[in-house]
């Protein structure tokens, strides 16, 4: 077994990746559906199903061309079988099983979770156990990670992923999308001690988080200004942008910390790594790498193209699987709900 296809569609990202089980990447094409839905301030499931059907055959034709081979050199097909939106699992599942059955080689699906979990092994050759920190648009969650199938969700978001209350944030504040980057960029010029928003559940025990609340306190800033002023000045909106991300941040330092204590205390490992989009943000970051400091542990974070969505994940998740023993066949089914 050398070379794996992987293929990714659960969200709004038409992916496919060649990735060699020596570790090596040999393509990755990630063609992103964001110009669809921008005008739509959020994900349409019926144009994201649409899209992925229409471009995964010019998406996989891209990587294997980039990568130099034909689809008589791939040993496995790897893809996305939940969780995410249906339509466009569904596409990804029905177009792999088509590349496996056409070349003749064995088929598996991955859970979308678990290749954002693994790809630390991918890109550092990370061993298990360590700490996973997934925070995107989607998702934000603690998992200990032990195994190639094994996940232990220590805790997570009760409501909103963080990456979502940036990008409502950006909404709120007139910023096109996706919000994250433009959030930050803002914040530069930002004091983020001008506004107290709340951090919910930041100092009760356990893992989990909650975010929806801070969207609510975010509006009725702006609304008060805009009450009192008028409107909202480059100031306040950079002071808004600043205050939202340094409650984020500080949530996601304090949880972090005490789940890397847990952590330790059970597994006797001191790794953390970090996945997700969110984790692209450098307040974020700079939290995250203080509390593994703090607590004497390694910090990992995939590239940023390896952190948000990508085939190479997926491809190296179906590896990670098949060399355990396991594979699918033509009856895999594609699960919308699929927690790890
Ligand atoms: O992992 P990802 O590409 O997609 C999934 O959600 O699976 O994450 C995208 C999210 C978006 O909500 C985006 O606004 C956020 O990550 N994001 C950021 C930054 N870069 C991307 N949020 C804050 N700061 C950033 N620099
Ligand atoms: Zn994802």
């Amino acid at each position: 077994m050398t070379l794996i296809l992987g293929i990714e569609s659960s969200c709004d990202d038409t992916a496919i990746a060649v990735v060699n089980t020596d570790r090596t990447i040999l393509s990755n094409r990630v063609f992103s559906q964001s110009d669809l839905h921008a005008d739509f301030g959020g994900i349409v499931p019926e144009i994201a199903a649409r899209a992925h059907a229409e471009r995964l055959d010019i998406v996989a034709e891209a990587a294997l061309t980039e990568a130099g081979v034909a689809l008589g050199d791939i040993d496995l097909v790897a893809v996305t079988s939940g969780p995410g939106l249906i339509g466009g699992v569904l596409s990804g599942v029905m177009f792999a099983k088509g590349m496996a059955a056409g070349a003749d080689i064995p088929l598996i699906g991955v859970n979308h979770l678990a290749g954002h979990a693994l790809t630390p092994r991918l890109t550092d050759g990370l061993e298990f156990p360590y700490l996973m920190l997934l925070v995107s648009g989607g998702h934000c969650q603690f998992l200990a990670v032990t195994g190639p199938d094994e996940f232990t969700r220590m805790g997570g978001t009760i409501d909103d992923a963080p990456g979502e209350a940036f990008d409502k944030t950006a909404r709120l504040l007139g910023l096109s999308q996706p919000g994250g980057p433009l959030v930050q960029a803002e914040a530069e010029s930002g004091d983020p001690k001008r506004f107290a928003f709340p951090r919910p559940l930041m100092d009760r025990p356990g893992f989990d988080m909650s975010f929806s609340g801070l969207k609510t306190a975010l509006r009725r800033a702006r609304d008060k200004i805009v009450e009192e002023k008028g409107g909202i000045t480059r100031q306040d909106r950079a002071d808004l942008c600043a205050s939202f991300q340094q409650a984020v941040a500080d949530v996601l330092r304090k949880k972090t910390a005490r789940a890397l204590t847990a952590f330790a205390a059970e597994h006797g490992a001191t790794t953390i790594a970090v996945a997700g989009g969110v984790a692209a943000n450098t307040a974020v970051r700079a939290g995250l790498q203080q509390a593994a400091r703090d607590a004497g542990f390694t910090f990992t974070a995939p590239p940023l193209k390896l952190c948000t969505d990508n085939g190479a994940m997926i491809a190296w998740a179906g590896w990670e699987r098949y060399r355990l023993g396991q594979s699918d066949d033509m009856t895999l089914a594609a699960r919308p709900r699929w927690p790890l």
